[in-house]
């Protein structure tokens, strides 16, 4: 019989998104198939510490809404087998699994910070590597590239807070309304969207207590449509969805909040040759930004057909009911199955790199 994979899934971190982390985390490890793989849970606290957690009762306790802030004085803090010290050294990971799925969203699990640990620890981990994440979770350097392959995004500005803003020929370039965003975040936190002149500094200020450096960009009015992609050198993108929010934007309320904050379509209902397109698209943002495993290609359609790249996630959403796999399914590959693949296409890159000349280290004369 073959040997298991041992999967360390990595859930919860320190941003907005723990809890849908954790949601994402429980379907990843309820639908693998447990014949092939041998599930390490490591919980992440707001805090940042690690936990290694048993897959039963990390079930159980989930099942019951009983976990996982992970509050010291919790209760349930019993659960949690193993605290990691704080000398946590990447050696652990390498000697207790194969492969790491790292299921965070946001900065601190998606922006590339774990995704070098899992390089250092020589450990194949799912996604986008450093580099291509760090790009992605950057909204300024992700239309830098973007703009530089020459991929249509909305018009846009960058500002550091210590940079002089000309209103007025922000307006007259960009025109109203505008939209302001920190640079480097999610979830829509510190998104606004700007009608006046008088509204334009509130709304940088909001931003700006996220990140210093922020994006003002033009106000696309169209449809906002998202697209899954999958694969190393030769990716693939799935039938596209379509995200129809009943908030103003598709805002951290209407995300996470209310239940009725969005509906999706999926497929989006467009024309065979505007698929093709879009699915074109994707692909090349994918590889100009250098993504390997998977990403979510976000898009706005504007009313006249033209398609405009929004931004790409590299670690998008992963509960049952979640895009990324639902437009896999739609396209004919099962949740299941889109894990296993996610796996091998780690391990593939994994030994890809290893085959790469090693430059011995020089020895001081
Ligand atoms: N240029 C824009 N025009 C219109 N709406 C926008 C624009 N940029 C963002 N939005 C709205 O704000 C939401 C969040 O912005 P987004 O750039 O996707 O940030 P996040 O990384 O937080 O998801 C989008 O889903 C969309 O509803
Ligand atoms: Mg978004």
């Amino acid at each position: 019989m073959q040997k298991k994979i041992r999967l360390g899934v990595l859930f919860g971190g320190q941003s907005a998104e723990h809890k849908v982390s954790i949601q994402s985390a429980q379907s990843v490890i309820e639908q693998l198939d447990h014949n092939k793989y041998d599930v390490f849970p490591i919980g992440i606290d707001k805090k940042g510490s690690w936990h290694f957690l048993k897959t039963a009762p990390f079930l159980t306790a989930l099942k019951n809404n009983l976990l996982p802030t992970f509050k010291k004085n919790d209760p349930h803090f019993p659960l949690l087998v193993q605290r990691v010290p704080a000398q946590f050294s990447p050696c652990i990971l390498k000697r207790s699994l194969d492969v790491l799925f790292p299921v965070l969203h946001g900065p601190l699990g998606e922006d590339g910070t774990v995704q070098g640990l899992a390089q250092l620890a020589n450990l194949p981990y799912i996604g986008p590597d450093h580099l291509s994440s760090a790009i992605c979770m950057d909204k300024g350097m992700t239309k830098t590239i973007l703009t530089s392959f020459s991929l249509p995004t909305p018009a846009y500005k960058i500002f550091h807070q210590n940079d002089p803003v000309d209103e007025q020929a922000l307006i007259q370039a960009l025109n109203l309304p505008l939209i302001v965003k920190p640079l480097q975040m999610g979830s829509s936190i510190g998104v606004s969207k700007v009608h006046t002149q008088q509204e334009l500094l509130p709304a940088s200020k909001k931003a700006f207590k996220y990140d210093a450096r922020i994006l003002i960009e033009e106000c696309i009015d169209g449809r906002e449509i998202e697209c899954s992609v999958l694969g190393n050198e030769i990716p693939e993108a799935s039938l596209p969805g379509e995200i129809i929010p009943t908030h103003a934007l598709y805002s951290y309320e209407a995300k996470y909040l209310d239940k009725h904050g969005a509906h999706f379509v999926i497929p989006a209902k467009l024309a065979a040759q505007k698929i093709k397109e879009l699915k074109g698209l994707a692909i090349q943002a994918f590889k100009a930004l250098r993504c390997e495993g998977m990403a979510r290609v976000d898009f706005f359609l504007k009313k006249d057909g033209t398609l405009l790249i929004n931004e790409l996630n590299t670690i998008p959403g992963f509960t049952s009911t979640s895009l990324y796999p639902k437009l896999w399914e739609a396209s004919g590959t099962s949740y299941s199955q889109l894990i296993d693949r996610l796996i091998k296409l780690s391990i593939e890159r994994h030994q890809r790199k290893k085959r790469l000349v090693q430059v011995p280290c020089l020895s001081a004369s």
